[in-house]
């Protein structure tokens, strides 16, 4: 039975974010509203997850809790101008202008683009033969799709994984002075480089190319209303890390589950059809994003009794992701699960407006690389991200030969 009275979702620790499914299975049994010394609680259950989800009281707007923990600075000014840490009615509007970028003609326009962007990916893997599959291929795929759809030139694109990371990174529990210094920079210098391209493209409102979003972005309203300039710069940021790190993150950990896996990989390369359920599976077992927040903006009931307004609420989407009650045997990887009810996306009004676009690169990519190369083995050992609200891997060496 593990101990824990030590716990702390502030304090958590490396072997935490190496494994944090003994200590999410422990709370989900013995403590599935857990709370941490500061008053804030932690779910594990996937019902009382979702039941936050679906709460039009639970609230993301986070301006007072950034105040707190990042003062007045560009890191503060991106997140709580970005969609994600809004409420109604700043958030319908965005979410309103934002939805016009990702709708199923823009998606259908995408696929052949991320067809021929994997296929050139491939060619330089088999040149390669030896490579780091998240420096090599996971990450460069969701780059150049952001890139294309905001119009980002060529000689920025090498810098958008640190920028994304270094902004991402300064959302964890626990975060040092460097880190924080790291995200205002990344925030300072991505500003600038979007602000040079909208003012470029406000100047050539006809020098779209097919599929580009920046233009919904700049010139669609909602309602009479148009973004402004701030908020423009700062939601093209958020769109970039929504979609970059994620996405890296679903291909890297869906290879890395087959290799942990060996029959399940064999199965993909023998049906290469099941890949659709294979990436909701791969979705489910090491969901990209792993923990939510909220605040409750009412008394909410949980399974465990009422919590009270004003509580700030941590979902745990990794623990939802194997509740037993939901998931038969939720630790082992079934690429034929069905129903699947992963909440990877989550649900309810901030559901991920990425999720088509995030899936169909994930078929593409994956189904790919597992039918392209059969012999592809890890070669090393691999490394984590060392983040606990995002799970990846910073570099998983393989040889495709
Ligand atoms: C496997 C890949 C992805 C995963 C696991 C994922 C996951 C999520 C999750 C969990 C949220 C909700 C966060 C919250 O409100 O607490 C979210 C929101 C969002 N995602 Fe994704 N995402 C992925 C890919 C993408 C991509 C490719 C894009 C677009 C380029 C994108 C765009 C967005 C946007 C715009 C929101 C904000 C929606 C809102 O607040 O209304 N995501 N995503």
């Amino acid at each position: 039975m593990l101990d824990l009275s030590d716990f702390d979702l502030n304090r958590i620790d490396r072997d935490f974010i190496e494994d944090p499914h003994p200590v999410l299975h422990a709370l989900r049994r013995e403590q599935p509203v857990f709370r941490n010394a500061d008053g804030s609680v932690y779910l594990t259950r996937y019902d009382d997850v979702l039941k936050v989800y679906r709460s039009r009281d639970m609230l993301s707007d986070k301006t007072e809790a950034f105040g707190e923990k990042f003062g007045q600075c560009p890191l503060h000014k991106h997140h709580t101008t970005s969609l994600i840490f809004n409420d109604p009615p700043y958030h319908t509007v965005v979410r309103k202008l934002i939805a016009g970028a990702f709708t199923p003609r823009k998606l259908a326009e995408f696929e052949p683009l991320i067809d021929g962007i994997v296929d050139r990916l491939l060619d330089r893997v088999e040149d390669l033969g030896n490579l780091d599959l998240i420096d090599d291929f996971a990450k460069v795929l969701p780059t150049e799709i952001i890139s294309f759809m905001l119009g980002i030139p060529e000689e920025h694109r090498a810098q958008l994984r640190g920028y994304s990371l270094a902004i991402l990174g300064a959302l964890d529990p626990v975060v040092p002075q460097e880190r924080l210094e790291a995200g205002n920079k990344a925030v300072e210098e991505f500003g600038a480089i979007l602000t040079e391209l909208i003012d470029h493209r406000r100047r050539n409102p006809d020098g779209g190319h097919q599929g580009e979003v920046l233009e919904s972005l700049i010139f669609g309203e909602h309602d009479g209303r148009r973004l402004t300039q701030e908020e423009l710069v700062q939601n093209c940021i958020f769109l970039l890390n929504a979609g970059h790190e994620t996405t890296t993150s679903l291909v890297g950990n869906a290879m890395g589950t087959l290799f942990d896996w060996p029959a399940q990989h064999a199965l993909l390369r023998e049906q290469p059809e099941l890949i659709g359920s294979a990436v909701e599976e791969f979705l489910r077992i090491e969901s990209p994003l792993q923990i939510g927040n909220r605040l409750a903006g009412e008394e909410i009931a949980l399974s465990t009794g009422a919590i009270p307004k004003g509580t700030y609420i941590h979902t745990s989407i990794a623990a939802a992701n194997r509740d037993p009650e939901v998931f038969e045997n939720p630790d082992a990887v079934d690429i034929t699960r069905s129903p699947n009810r992963q909440i990877a996306f989550i649900t309810g009004i901030h559901v991920c407006l990425g999720a088509s676009l995030a899936r169909v690169e994930g078929r593409i990519a994956i189904g790919k690389l597992v039918r392209r190369f059969p012999k592809i083995h890890q070669t090393g050992p691999r490394t984590r991200v060392p983040l606990a609200r995002f799970r990846g891997f910073a570099s998983l060496p393989v040889s495709v030969r």
